[in-house]
Protein backbone atom coordinates (compact mmCIF):
# COMPACT_ATOMS: atom_id res chain seq x y z
CA UNK A 1 0.00 0.00 0.00
CA UNK A 2 1.21 3.50 -0.75
CA UNK A 3 -0.10 6.83 -0.76
CA UNK A 4 0.82 10.74 -0.86
CA UNK A 5 -0.15 13.78 0.99
CA UNK A 6 0.21 17.65 0.72
CA UNK A 7 0.77 18.77 3.89
CA UNK A 8 0.35 22.80 4.71
CA UNK A 9 2.73 25.34 6.28
CA UNK A 10 0.78 26.84 9.25
CA UNK A 11 0.80 30.16 11.07
CA UNK A 12 0.97 29.98 15.00
CA UNK A 13 -0.39 31.83 17.42
CA UNK A 14 -1.69 34.51 15.87
CA UNK A 15 -0.13 37.11 16.98
CA UNK A 16 -1.66 37.12 20.58
CA UNK A 17 -3.11 33.94 20.80
CA UNK A 18 -0.10 32.46 22.00
CA UNK A 19 0.43 28.33 21.98
CA UNK A 20 -3.51 28.61 21.32
CA UNK A 21 -4.49 29.98 18.02
CA UNK A 22 -3.13 28.81 14.33
CA UNK A 23 -4.42 28.58 10.97
CA UNK A 24 -3.56 26.96 7.73
CA UNK A 25 -2.08 28.45 4.50
CA UNK A 26 -2.15 27.14 0.93
CA UNK A 27 1.43 27.71 0.29
CA UNK A 28 4.42 26.45 0.34
CA UNK A 29 3.42 22.82 1.66
CA UNK A 30 4.87 20.00 1.95
CA UNK A 31 3.81 16.02 0.13
CA UNK A 32 4.77 12.84 2.28
CA UNK A 33 4.58 9.66 0.26
CA UNK A 34 4.33 6.30 2.62
CA UNK A 35 4.34 3.32 2.19
CA UNK A 36 3.21 0.54 4.80
CA UNK A 37 6.04 -2.47 4.87
CA UNK A 38 6.06 -5.74 6.14
CA UNK A 39 8.87 -5.62 8.28
CA UNK A 40 8.95 -3.10 11.69
CA UNK A 41 11.13 -1.05 10.07
CA UNK A 42 10.71 3.16 9.80
CA UNK A 43 12.46 4.48 7.28
CA UNK A 44 12.62 8.17 6.62
CA UNK A 45 13.90 9.76 3.11
CA UNK A 46 14.41 13.33 2.53
CA UNK A 47 14.54 14.64 -1.11
CA UNK A 48 15.81 18.12 -0.11
CA UNK A 49 19.27 18.72 1.27
CA UNK A 50 18.22 20.93 4.82
CA UNK A 51 20.34 17.94 6.64
CA UNK A 52 17.44 17.17 8.80
CA UNK A 53 18.36 13.66 10.51
CA UNK A 54 16.83 10.48 9.01
CA UNK A 55 17.15 7.73 11.88
CA UNK A 56 13.55 7.58 13.18
CA UNK A 57 14.40 8.38 16.89
CA UNK A 58 15.74 11.56 15.74
CA UNK A 59 13.19 12.33 13.32
CA UNK A 60 9.93 14.54 13.75
CA UNK A 61 8.02 12.26 11.57
CA UNK A 62 9.69 9.02 12.81
CA UNK A 63 9.03 9.59 16.43
CA UNK A 64 5.04 9.97 15.61
CA UNK A 65 5.41 6.75 13.84
CA UNK A 66 7.31 4.52 16.42
CA UNK A 67 5.21 6.10 18.62
CA UNK A 68 1.77 4.41 16.42
CA UNK A 69 3.55 1.50 16.27
CA UNK A 70 4.31 1.13 19.82
CA UNK A 71 0.94 1.85 20.75
CA UNK A 72 -0.58 -0.60 18.04
CA UNK A 73 1.96 -3.48 18.79
CA UNK A 74 2.66 -2.99 14.78
CA UNK A 75 4.44 -5.57 13.33
CA UNK A 76 4.29 -3.10 10.12
CA UNK A 77 6.96 -0.33 9.98
CA UNK A 78 6.65 2.40 7.28
CA UNK A 79 8.48 3.75 4.83
CA UNK A 80 7.94 7.69 4.23
CA UNK A 81 9.47 10.10 1.77
CA UNK A 82 9.60 13.50 2.77
CA UNK A 83 9.54 16.30 0.08
CA UNK A 84 10.42 19.55 2.00
CA UNK A 85 9.21 22.65 1.16
CA UNK A 86 8.35 24.56 4.40
CA UNK A 87 11.44 25.61 5.20
CA UNK A 88 12.95 24.22 8.66
CA UNK A 89 13.16 26.76 11.69
CA UNK A 90 11.46 29.32 9.13
CA UNK A 91 8.31 29.82 11.79
CA UNK A 92 5.84 28.50 9.26
CA UNK A 93 5.48 25.28 11.31
CA UNK A 94 7.79 23.27 9.18
CA UNK A 95 7.94 20.18 12.22
CA UNK A 96 4.57 20.32 12.54
CA UNK A 97 3.51 19.57 9.68
CA UNK A 98 5.96 16.71 9.01
CA UNK A 99 4.36 15.17 12.35
CA UNK A 100 0.85 15.82 11.66
CA UNK A 101 1.66 14.38 8.18
CA UNK A 102 3.50 11.64 10.02
CA UNK A 103 0.17 10.73 11.74
CA UNK A 104 -2.09 11.34 9.05
CA UNK A 105 -0.49 9.25 6.74
CA UNK A 106 0.12 6.11 8.93
CA UNK A 107 -3.94 6.56 9.76
CA UNK A 108 -5.02 6.46 6.37
CA UNK A 109 -2.39 3.64 5.66
CA UNK A 110 -3.95 1.82 8.77
CA UNK A 111 -7.39 2.03 7.31
CA UNK A 112 -8.43 4.88 9.23
CA UNK A 113 -8.39 3.66 12.81
CA UNK A 114 -7.51 7.01 15.03
CA UNK A 115 -9.49 10.49 15.67
CA UNK A 116 -8.24 13.73 15.34
CA UNK A 117 -7.80 13.73 18.62
CA UNK A 118 -5.76 10.60 18.79
CA UNK A 119 -4.03 11.84 15.20
CA UNK A 120 -2.97 15.05 17.27
CA UNK A 121 -2.03 12.98 20.38
CA UNK A 122 0.61 11.37 18.48
CA UNK A 123 1.38 14.33 16.32
CA UNK A 124 2.59 16.61 19.34
CA UNK A 125 5.32 14.07 20.35
CA UNK A 126 6.85 15.20 17.01
CA UNK A 127 6.51 18.75 17.98
CA UNK A 128 8.08 17.59 21.70
CA UNK A 129 11.52 16.39 19.47
CA UNK A 130 11.45 19.74 17.72
CA UNK A 131 10.77 22.24 20.28
CA UNK A 132 10.64 20.43 23.60
CA UNK A 133 7.17 21.29 24.18
CA UNK A 134 4.05 19.37 23.45
CA UNK A 135 2.13 22.12 21.76
CA UNK A 136 -0.63 21.86 18.59
CA UNK A 137 -0.95 25.48 17.74
CA UNK A 138 0.50 24.19 14.47
CA UNK A 139 -0.39 20.22 14.12
CA UNK A 140 -4.09 21.15 14.53
CA UNK A 141 -4.51 23.59 11.61
CA UNK A 142 -2.21 21.62 9.88
CA UNK A 143 -4.74 18.52 10.32
CA UNK A 144 -8.09 20.22 10.18
CA UNK A 145 -7.22 23.41 7.53
CA UNK A 146 -8.53 26.75 8.53
CA UNK A 147 -8.08 28.28 11.71
CA UNK A 148 -7.95 26.32 14.88
CA UNK A 149 -8.44 26.96 18.87
CA UNK A 150 -6.46 24.77 20.55
CA UNK A 151 -8.66 25.24 24.08
CA UNK A 152 -6.19 22.49 25.71
CA UNK A 153 -3.69 19.86 25.33
CA UNK A 154 -4.34 17.93 28.28
CA UNK A 155 -7.12 16.89 27.51
CA UNK A 156 -6.83 17.63 24.13
CA UNK A 157 -9.41 19.84 23.51
CA UNK A 158 -9.59 21.87 19.80
CA UNK A 159 -12.16 23.95 18.24
CA UNK A 160 -12.31 25.00 14.52
CA UNK A 161 -12.83 28.43 13.68
CA UNK A 162 -14.79 30.35 10.93
CA UNK A 163 -12.39 30.27 7.91
CA UNK A 164 -12.51 34.05 6.70
CA UNK A 165 -11.79 34.58 3.20
CA UNK A 166 -8.45 36.53 4.00
CA UNK A 167 -4.96 36.29 2.31
CA UNK A 168 -1.34 36.12 3.79
CA UNK A 169 1.61 38.17 2.92
CA UNK A 170 4.70 36.23 4.74
CA UNK A 171 8.52 36.62 4.80
CA UNK A 172 10.70 34.57 5.60
CA UNK A 173 14.27 36.65 6.76
CA UNK A 174 17.21 33.94 6.67
CA UNK A 175 18.11 34.72 10.18
CA UNK A 176 18.33 31.83 12.62
CA UNK A 177 15.56 31.81 15.93
CA UNK A 178 15.49 28.42 17.47
CA UNK A 179 11.83 27.73 18.96
CA UNK A 180 13.37 26.56 21.90
CA UNK A 181 16.01 30.03 22.44
CA UNK A 182 12.55 31.83 21.39
CA UNK A 183 10.60 30.18 24.32
CA UNK A 184 13.40 30.97 26.75
CA UNK A 185 14.07 34.60 26.50
CA UNK A 186 10.05 34.87 27.39
CA UNK A 187 8.81 36.21 30.17
CA UNK A 188 7.77 33.24 33.10
CA UNK A 189 5.35 35.82 34.62
CA UNK A 190 3.07 38.69 33.51
CA UNK A 191 1.30 41.66 34.80
CA UNK A 192 -2.63 41.61 35.55
CA UNK A 193 -2.81 44.76 33.83
CA UNK A 194 -0.95 43.33 30.35
CA UNK A 195 -3.21 39.85 30.46
CA UNK A 196 -6.34 42.18 30.46
CA UNK A 197 -5.44 43.82 26.98
CA UNK A 198 -4.03 40.23 25.85
CA UNK A 199 -7.51 38.38 26.50
CA UNK A 200 -9.48 41.19 25.29
CA UNK A 201 -7.24 40.80 22.05
CA UNK A 202 -7.19 37.38 21.81
CA UNK A 203 -11.11 37.95 22.53
CA UNK A 204 -11.72 39.92 19.92
CA UNK A 205 -9.50 38.29 17.36
CA UNK A 206 -11.83 35.06 17.66
CA UNK A 207 -15.09 36.96 17.80
CA UNK A 208 -14.18 38.56 14.58
CA UNK A 209 -13.14 35.38 12.77
CA UNK A 210 -16.52 34.27 14.09
CA UNK A 211 -18.35 37.18 12.88
CA UNK A 212 -16.30 37.48 9.65
CA UNK A 213 -15.56 40.96 10.66
CA UNK A 214 -12.32 41.81 9.32
CA UNK A 215 -12.21 45.00 11.09
CA UNK A 216 -12.22 43.60 14.44
CA UNK A 217 -9.53 41.01 13.43
CA UNK A 218 -7.40 43.96 12.56
CA UNK A 219 -7.80 45.80 15.48
CA UNK A 220 -7.45 42.50 17.61
CA UNK A 221 -3.88 41.45 16.07
CA UNK A 222 -2.24 42.98 18.78
CA UNK A 223 0.44 41.23 21.23
CA UNK A 224 1.41 43.07 24.47
CA UNK A 225 3.16 40.03 25.83
CA UNK A 226 5.43 37.77 23.50
CA UNK A 227 5.80 40.35 20.44
CA UNK A 228 7.54 42.51 22.55
CA UNK A 229 10.07 40.12 23.37
CA UNK A 230 10.66 37.67 20.40
CA UNK A 231 10.29 41.04 17.90
CA UNK A 232 14.32 41.69 19.14
CA UNK A 233 15.12 38.37 17.35
CA UNK A 234 13.85 39.60 14.04
CA UNK A 235 15.84 42.19 12.19
CA UNK A 236 13.73 45.38 10.84
CA UNK A 237 10.52 43.48 12.27
CA UNK A 238 9.04 47.23 13.42
CA UNK A 239 9.82 48.51 9.74
CA UNK A 240 8.14 45.71 7.81
CA UNK A 241 5.18 45.41 10.20
CA UNK A 242 4.55 49.48 10.28
CA UNK A 243 5.28 48.98 6.01
CA UNK A 244 2.74 46.34 6.18
CA UNK A 245 -0.32 48.63 7.88
CA UNK A 246 0.33 51.58 5.49
CA UNK A 247 0.33 49.18 2.08
CA UNK A 248 -3.23 47.88 3.83
CA UNK A 249 -2.74 44.69 5.63
CA UNK A 250 -5.37 44.11 8.58
CA UNK A 251 -2.34 43.36 10.82
CA UNK A 252 -0.10 40.61 11.50
CA UNK A 253 2.87 39.71 13.34
CA UNK A 254 5.45 36.59 13.87
CA UNK A 255 4.63 33.45 12.50
CA UNK A 256 5.21 31.27 15.17
CA UNK A 257 8.52 31.83 16.98
CA UNK A 258 9.65 33.37 14.13
CA UNK A 259 11.94 34.72 12.04
CA UNK A 260 8.90 34.54 9.76
CA UNK A 261 6.69 37.65 9.87
CA UNK A 262 2.69 37.48 8.11
CA UNK A 263 0.32 39.93 7.54
CA UNK A 264 -3.64 39.25 6.82
CA UNK A 265 -4.81 41.38 3.73
CA UNK A 266 -8.44 41.29 2.34
CA UNK A 267 -7.30 41.85 -1.19
CA UNK A 268 -4.83 39.38 -3.07
CA UNK A 269 -3.28 42.17 -4.53
CA UNK A 270 -2.72 43.89 -1.31
CA UNK A 271 -0.45 40.60 0.32
CA UNK A 272 1.47 40.93 -3.32
CA UNK A 273 2.42 44.47 -2.82
CA UNK A 274 3.52 43.50 0.54
CA UNK A 275 5.34 40.58 -0.16
CA UNK A 276 7.43 42.95 -2.41
CA UNK A 277 7.92 45.40 0.30
CA UNK A 278 9.32 42.72 2.63
CA UNK A 279 11.85 41.28 0.25
CA UNK A 280 13.14 44.75 -0.82
CA UNK A 281 13.97 45.44 2.84
CA UNK A 282 15.82 41.90 3.53
CA UNK A 283 17.41 42.98 0.37
CA UNK A 284 18.70 46.18 1.16
CA UNK A 285 20.24 44.83 4.22
CA UNK A 286 21.56 41.76 2.40
CA UNK A 287 19.81 39.24 4.35
CA UNK A 288 18.30 36.57 2.17
CA UNK A 289 14.68 36.25 2.14
CA UNK A 290 11.73 33.90 0.80
CA UNK A 291 7.85 35.53 0.52
CA UNK A 292 4.89 33.73 0.17
CA UNK A 293 1.57 34.97 -0.75
CA UNK A 294 -1.47 32.90 0.15
CA UNK A 295 -4.56 31.87 1.14
CA UNK A 296 -6.10 31.02 4.68
CA UNK A 297 -7.36 27.43 3.55
N1 LIG B 1 3.37 28.49 19.84
C1 LIG B 1 4.72 28.13 19.55
C2 LIG B 1 5.64 29.25 19.97
C3 LIG B 1 4.83 27.89 18.08
O1 LIG B 1 5.30 30.40 19.70
O2 LIG B 1 6.67 28.99 20.58
C4 LIG B 1 6.24 27.56 17.64
O3 LIG B 1 6.32 26.26 17.20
Amino acid sequence: KKIKIRVPATVANLVCGFDILGMAINQPYDEMEFKLLETPDIIIKHTDNFGLPEKAEENVAGVVLLKIQEHLKLKNGFEVTIHKNIKPGSGLGSSAASAAGAAFGANTLLGNIFSQNQMIHFAMFGEELASGVRHADNIAPCLLGGITLVKSTDPIDIIPLNCPNLFVAAVHPQVEVKTSDARQILKKNILLKDAVQQWGNIAGLVAGIEKNDHALIGRSLNDVIIEPVRSILIPKFDEVKAKSLQLGALGGGISGSGPSIFMLTEKEETAEKIAEMMKSIYDEINIESFVYVSKIN
